[in-house]
């Protein structure tokens, strides 16, 4: 069981002498085994409430909780997956990835079997005694998704993960991790800026204004999705031509747009 609870939450930061007010007044309940994606204008806060769900970064008032624990530092109930790659560079793949086992414990049979799913999944096969700087940007990132997963945390916490992959491993990427979540449903704040993954991912997608960053709006997607059997394709493409989803793509999109026009930046 995990929830994460955003209550009342406001962020001030200050650059170059002066406070801004970067986060208003944010509520938002991501309810147990919930996949939310959060979109909104680049600046408006995504990253910052990710880092406070994380551990990494406080409200200024408000209240971010995990379960009934307000949160204080990070955790092994929440695994992180940044924009940019966390690997650990002096481990090869197999480490990187069996590190965090060892630290729940496992014993090493056990540990060996869910780190080689997850480098098959990720399709790491090969790579397995790489170290970080010998692969390439996606490459890494596929680690360090693998590594997150293979936890099995409660709570999975991620920050545009796929940005920085190429379109068709992206693609790869976006497809297994609906089987992922639809089978072995987790609770997940997901941050994207890219309107399609929001919705073909997410059972909700919550729409940010521009700065300081409100929630503007929440779309219920898994009601269509189920009503409508979004599931029974196992293609993206195939997802993305069905007029349901068209049609929840071009509500977000509309509703971004009026934010991109009246932004500052
Ligand atoms: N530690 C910090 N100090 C000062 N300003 C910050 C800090 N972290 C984030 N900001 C500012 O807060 C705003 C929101 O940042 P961020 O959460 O990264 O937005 P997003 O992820 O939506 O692009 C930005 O204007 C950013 O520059
Ligand atoms: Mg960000």
């Amino acid at each position: 069981m995990a929830t994460i609870h955003f209550t009342d939450v406001t962020r001030i930061f200050s650059r170059d002498g002066k406070d801004f007010l970067s986060l208003d007044g944010i509520n938002l309940t991501v309810q147990d085994r919930e996949f939310v994606a959060v979109v909104g204008p680049s600046g408006c806060g995504k990253t910052t409430c990710m880092r406070m769900a994380a551990g990494l970064e406080f409200p200024t008032t408000g209240t971010v909780k995990v379960n009934d624990t307000i949160v204080t530092q990070p955790g092994p109930d929440r695994a992180v997956v940044f924009q940019q790659f966390a690997l650990f560079p002096w481990k090869s793949v197999y480490e990187n990835i069996d590190f965090g086992l060892r630290s729940k414990g496992l014993p090493q049979a056990e540990r060996h079997q869910i780190t080689t799913h997850y480098i098959g999944l990720m399709n790491l096969q090969g790579y397995e005694s790489a170290y970080p700087h010998q692969l390439s940007g996606g490459m890494q990132q596929r680690v360090a998704i693998a590594r997150a997963y293979a936890l099995d945390p409660q709570v999975l916490l991620m920050d545009e993960p796929f940005g920085a992959l190429d379109a068709q491993t992206r693609v790869v990427m976006q497809e297994e991790l609906v089987k992922l979540a639809r089978k072995n449903p987790r609770t997940v704040l997901f941050i994207t800026h890219s309107v399609e993954e929001a919705v073909y991912l997410a059972d909700r997608v919550v729409i940010m204004t521009s700065r300081p960053g409100k929630i503007k709006e929440i779309l219920d997607v898994k009601s269509v999705r189920e009503s409508q059997s979004w599931d029974a394709h196992s293609k993206i493409e195939d997802v993305m031509d069905l007029e349901s989803f068209v049609h929840l793509r071009s509500r977000v999109w509309k509703s971004l747009r009026e934010e991109h026009a009246g932004s500052d930046h």
